[in-house]
C-alpha cells in the first residue's frame, strides 16, 4: 500500500511516500481502507522525535493521527462494526498517512450521517483532546464558568461547543478577526488576547483550558477561583503523562520533575493543575451512532 512515513526523525524533506507492508489485524481488531486524513501540530514533533524519550516509534513510522474511511476486515472477535462500514478514528499504533491502517474496535465510531468523511477526519484528535481535559478532567458543570485559550484553533473551537453543550458559561481568548465566528460557536466572552490580558478581566473561573503553556499557564491560575483546575495540554508533563504512556520506573521519576515549578505554583495558590502533553491510550469516546 502507500504510505507517507519516515525511515529516521527529521525535517518535513525526510517524509517519504513509498509502499509499506499492507496491515493485518489482531482479532479485536479492524482493517480501515483510508479515505481521509487530517493534519494536526502533533505530527510535527511526532516527525521531528521530539517525544522519542517517552514514546518512541518503529521504524518505518507512518505518521498521522486522524482518519475517516471503510472497514474492509473485521477480526473474529468484533461485533460493533461490519464490512462496509464508514467510520473515523484517531489511531493506534500505525499512522492514518496510509491507504489502510488496523484499528481496536474499541478506538472505531461510526461516522455520523450528517458530516462527511472529511469533516469526520478533522474531528477525532481534537475531539478527544476537548473531551478529555472538560469532561474527563474537570469535570466541567451546568452553570460553571469555563476559560478556553485559544478558542479559533482546532481543539479550542470543539472545546468551546464541548463547554457549551455542557451548559458551561464560556470565555476564550482569539484574535479580534475570529470573535464573530467564535461567538456563532457559543463562546459568551471573546478577550482579544493580542491587545488585553485576560488576567484584567476574567476572575473566579472554574476552569481554564489552556492550549499555549508559559505565561498562559502560568497567569491562568489566577483567575481560577479556589478550587478551580487548569487543564494544560501545553505545559511540562505531570505524574499522570507517565502513566498514560506506561513509563518505566526511572522515566515515572524523571517525567514529573520537569513540571515541578508550575505545580509548586499551583500548590502555593491552592488551585488544580492537570497536564498532559499527549494522551497515549485513546478510547473512542464519541457516541455510536
Ligand atoms: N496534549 C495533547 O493531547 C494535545 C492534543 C492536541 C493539541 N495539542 C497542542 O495544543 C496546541 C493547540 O493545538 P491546536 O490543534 O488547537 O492548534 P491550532 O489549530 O494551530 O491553533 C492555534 C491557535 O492558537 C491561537 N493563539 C496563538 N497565540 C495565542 C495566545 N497567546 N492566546 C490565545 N490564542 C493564541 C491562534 O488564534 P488566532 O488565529 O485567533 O490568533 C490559533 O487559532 C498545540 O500546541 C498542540 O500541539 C496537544
Amino acid at each position: 500500500m502507500r504510505a507517507a512515513y519516515i525511515d529516521h526523525y527529521g525535517k518535513l524533506d525526510q517524509i517519504q511516500f513509498g509502499d509499506q507492508p499492507k496491515p493485518t489485524i489482531q482479532s479485536d481488531e479492524v482493517l480501515v481502507k483510508v479515505h481521509a486524513v487530517s493534519i494536526n501540530p502533533l505530527d510535527l514533533p511526532m516527525l521531528e522525535g521530539e517525544f522519542k524519550a517517552v514514546i518512541p516509534v518503529q521504524f518505518p513510522f507512518i505518521l498521522g493521527n486522524d482518519l475517516a474511511g471503510v472497514v474492509i476486515k473485521i477480526g473474529t472477535s468484533v461485533h460493533k462494526f461490519k464490512v462496509g462500514d464508514e467510520v473515523f478514528a484517531k489511531t493506534d499504533e500505525q499512522g492514518s498517512f496510509a491507504e489502510y491502517t488496523s484499528l481496536k474496535e474499541t478506538s472505531v465510531a461510526l461516522r455520523p450521517k450528517n458530516i462527511s468523511m472529511t469533516q469526520a477526519a478533522a474531528l477525532p484528535l481534537v475531539a478527544l483532546t476537548a473531551w478529555q481535559a472538560l469532561v474527563e478532567i474537570a469535570q466541567l458543570k451546568r452553570g460553571q464558568k469555563v476559560l478556553i485559550h485559544a478558542g479559533s484553533g482546532g481543539v479550542g473551537s470543539i472545546a468551546i461547543q464541548l463547554a457549551k453543550h455542557l451548559g458551561a458559561y464560556v470565555a476564550t481568548t482569539a484574535s479580534a478577526k475570529n470573535a464573530d465566528w467564535l461567538t456563532d460557536l457559543g463562546a459568551d466572552l471573546v478577550i482579544d488576547y493580542k491587545k488585553t490580558n485576560f488576567t484584567d478581566i476574567v476572575s473566579d473561573y472554574d476552569v481554564v483550558f489552556d492550549t499555549q503553556g508559559g505565561d498562559t499557564l502560568e497567569q491562568s491560575l489566577q483567575v481560577l477561583k479556589r478550587g478551580g483546575i487548569v487543564v494544560s495540554i501545553a505545559g511540562q508533563p505531570d505524574k499522570n503523562m507517565a502513566e498514560a504512556i506506561n513509563a518505566n520506573w526511572l522515566m515515572s521519576k524523571i517525567i514529573p520533575l520537569l513540571s515541578l515549578p508550575i505545580r509548586a505554583k499551583a500548590k502555593k495558590t491552592r488551585r488544580s493543575l492537570s497536564l498532559f502533553v499527549y494522551a497515549a491510550k485513546w478510547r473512542a469516546v464519541v457516541p455510536y451512532c
